[in-house]
């Protein structure tokens, strides 16, 4: 069997780019080891920066997305007791679209039903073959059988714990990580949103988020001990937890409800680079992780699928390389753009096992600053909604 393009991963990173290549003429298939429920079985954050949402357009996905999505011109810090308002739309022209990424995960599943393109699910043991050379081909197993596609490229999707990156060989491949040492208590509450605006909160005991999926559908964060476990946690500890975290008058105005969903996430910042070796390129979590404190994780994934689709089309429409040849540089050049401000973002607002006095004074005077200064306020704003491709 033979394709141009192998996609490995069917999460929203393999998707999208899929979609966008359909759409360009140009035939990929999905390789997804899990099922199609399972993937959209998966809770994860719900932010869009508009580069996301145009792409989404050029993939003629958008429908659903500009009726159900909700767009935020701003968002709220709270510290201590206060609360003060960054306006994104006033600062940079530009709102970010508040839509679940689960939703975006299924339009992408749908439109790919729709278009009859292809996509291979539990699939099993791929292995990557020969991508250093023109002739690179990808084996799995399914349903008990061994399959072989041979193609042009392959677009490792696959996530953070995928075999492309780990195809690429260790003395060309060169890893940077930091983990945190905290994790983020999740909770899917069938109540409306405490507030019409994301609060981001810092507090003496920990952060603490307050987002949505819809009015009448919540999600909410706690900084949580990575040792805990979501069974340790009540419903009943955890809302009153995260009232004691955000100020007193949301506190009072909260609704709180069963959890439909909790869970625990640690937190981590992680680039491999360089991000292409030989006909196999790597976009989204397989290349890059970062604290969800900004919500960057599936913005930068798309950042990435567009500069690859983009150098593809232009290989194949205009036999020109240039496009797949700078992808690894273009790609890492903003990823770590997103680093930089996941990794910032989340020292402002965490409480760290070893800060000393010193340090929350900086903390106090970085959040004060950003309170205060209109210049700060917009560097956050324009990296909030998505520095430019
Ligand atoms: N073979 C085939 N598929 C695989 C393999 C494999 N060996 N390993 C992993 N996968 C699949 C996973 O089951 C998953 O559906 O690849 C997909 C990767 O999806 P994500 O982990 O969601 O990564 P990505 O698409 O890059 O998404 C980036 O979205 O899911 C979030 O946290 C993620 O925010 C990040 C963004
Ligand atoms: C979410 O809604 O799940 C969410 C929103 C913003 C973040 C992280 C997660 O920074």
């Amino acid at each position: 069997m033979r394709a141009q393009v192998v996609i490995i991963g069917g999460g929203p990173s393999g998707l999208l780019l899929g979609q966008l290549l359909h759409r360009a003429g140009i035939e990929a298939v999905v390789l997804e080891r899990k099922t199609r429920d399972y993937v959209l079985g998966r809770v994860r954050a719900g932010v869009l920066e508009t580069g996301l949402v145009r792409l989404m357009e050029e993939a003629g996905v958008v429908g659903r997305l500009h009726r159900e999505g909700f767009v935020h011109d701003g968002t709220q810090i709270a510290v201590g007791g206060e609360m003060f308002h960054i306006d994104f739309k006033a600062l940079t022209g530009t709102p970010v679209i508040v839509y679940g990424q689960t939703e975006v995960t299924r339009d992408l599943y749908d439109a790919r039903a729709v278009a009859g393109a292809r996509t291979e699910f539990e699939v099993e043991h791929v292995v990557i073959h020969d991508a250093d050379t023109d002739r690179p081909y990808v084996t799995y197993d399914q349903h008990g059988d061994r399959k072989r596609i041979d193609c042009d490229f392959i677009a490792g999707c696959d996530g953070f714990h995928g075999v492309s990156r780990q195809t690429i060989p260790l003395n060309v491949r060169r890893e940077y990580e930091k983990t945190y040492p905290f994790g983020w208590l999740g909770v899917l509450s069938e109540t409306p949103p405490v507030h019409d605006e994301l609060i981001y909160a810092n507090s003496d005991r920990g952060f603490a988020l307050c987002s949505m999926r819809n009015a009448h559908l919540s999600r909410y964060y706690i900084q949580c001990a990575l040792s805990d476990h979501p069974e340790d946690w009540t419903d009943k500890a955890f809302w009153t937890e995260l009232k004691r975290r955000i100020p007193a008058e949301m506190a009072e105005r909260l609704e709180t409800g069963p959890a439909i969903e909790k869970s625990i996430a640690p937190l981590r910042s992680f680039v491999t680079e360089p991000m292409r070796w030989g006909r196999l390129f790597l976009c989204g979590d397989a290349a890059h992780i970062v604290p969800p404190t900004g919500a960057k994780g599936l913005n930068t994934a798309a950042s990435d699928v567009n500069y690859l689709y983009r150098g593809l089309v232009r290989y194949y429409q205009d036999g020109d390389s240039e496009g797949i040849d700078r992808y690894s540089e273009k790609a890492l050049l903003r990823v770590w753009k997103a680093e930089r401000f996941s990794w910032w973002f989340s020292g402002l607002l965490h409480r760290y096992p070893h800060q000393s006095a010193f340090d929350l004074k900086m903390q106090q005077a970085d959040l004060a600053f950003l309170r205060d200064n209109e210049s700060q306020q917009r560097a956050f704003a324009e990296n909030y909604v998505g520095l430019p491709y």
